[in-house]
């Protein structure tokens, strides 16, 4: 299917941990339409290696980032212009940890140190990039910038904890950089509020299962895949949304404009 739809741009994407990762699938598929950028992630997931089999395919460099480090950041962003050869047209932030959720923490029993971590990791990483790249001058004009985000920022979820605060702050983020890079720039700035996804970062949610069962069954075009969200990012990064920022955007088969499904109740009625 491929159009050349990123060709001659360039870019980095961050996130991408294992094959089922979003930022792993949107690789490919930015690859397959001639974009070319720099992989990153945090030094302790490079340490698995997985990375390194999505590089050579899409021939592509690796550099390590802990995206809370704005050291490693400038590092990264200087890098990266110097390996593609000139400044960037599109970023992926494909990055979301809260130590509560993994440690199964309750919501009314938040460990406060762990709490500001996953905003650190989950939303002001978010800050961090877009600050990094406009004092280094690394965005052209034009460029796109995305980051993935949940519904849980505007609807509770049992389990999703504190990262629900985090994606609100991350999607605020977006809008507030929008506005600046927009201006500064002309550089769009968006969130896209994925489905539930099966990946390292979803599984690691209480009642994982259930959440993505439930999703599908109240979305009448069923759950959006990670393909399908590639897809998306890769349009979000052509031409052809030059004029679309500051937005959170659903990508989830209609699930957040649907009130009830006749599969939900069908599956309440058998019981
Ligand atoms: N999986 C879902 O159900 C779902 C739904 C909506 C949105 N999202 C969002 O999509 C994004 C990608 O998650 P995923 O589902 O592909 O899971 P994933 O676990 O594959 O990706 C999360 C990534 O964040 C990286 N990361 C964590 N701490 C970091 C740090 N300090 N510096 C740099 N990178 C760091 C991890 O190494 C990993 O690559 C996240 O923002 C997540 O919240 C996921």
């Amino acid at each position: 299917m491929a159009n050349n739809l990123l060709k001659g741009k360039k870019g980095i994407i961050f996130g991408a941990l294992d094959e089922n990762s979003i930022a792993w699938k949107t690789a490919e598929a930015v690859h397959a339409e001639g974009g070319q950028f720099v992989l990153t992630n945090a030094p302790i997931a490079l340490r698995m290696g997985e990375i390194n089999k999505l590089a050579e395919k899409c021939g592509s460099e690796v550099i390590a980032a802990d995206a809370t480090n704005v050291k490693d950041l400038e590092a990264l962003f200087s890098q990266s212009m110097d390996v593609l050869g000139g400044k960037l047209d599109f970023v992926l932030h494909s990055i979301g940890m809260s130590p509560n959720v993994r440690k199964g923490r309750s919501y009314g029993d938040l460990n406060y140190e762990w709490m500001q971590k996953s905003m650190d990791i989950s939303a002001i990483s978010f800050h961090k990039v877009m600050q990094t790249a406009e004092k280094l001058d690394a965005m052209n004009e034009w460029g796109s910038i995305v980051a993935l985000s949940y519904i849980a920022a505007q609807r509770t979820y049992p389990d999703y904890s504190d990262m629900a605060q985090a994606k609100a702050m991350l999607e605020s983020i977006a809008r507030s950089y929008g506005e600046r890079f927009g201006q500064l720039k002309k550089v769009r700035v968006n969130t896209i509020s994925q489905s539930p996804t099966m990946t390292r970062a979803g599984s690691g949610v209480g009642g994982f299962d259930a959440f993505l069962e439930f999703a599908e069954k109240m979305s009448p075009l069923g759950n959006a895949s990670a393909e399908a969200c590639a897809n998306y990012i890769v349009v979000m990064f052509s031409d052809f949304t030059r004029m679309v920022t500051m937005q959170n955007l659903m990508h989830d088969g209609g699930f957040s404009t649907t009130g009830m499904t006749q599969k939900v109740i069908d599956q309440i009625l058998s019981k």
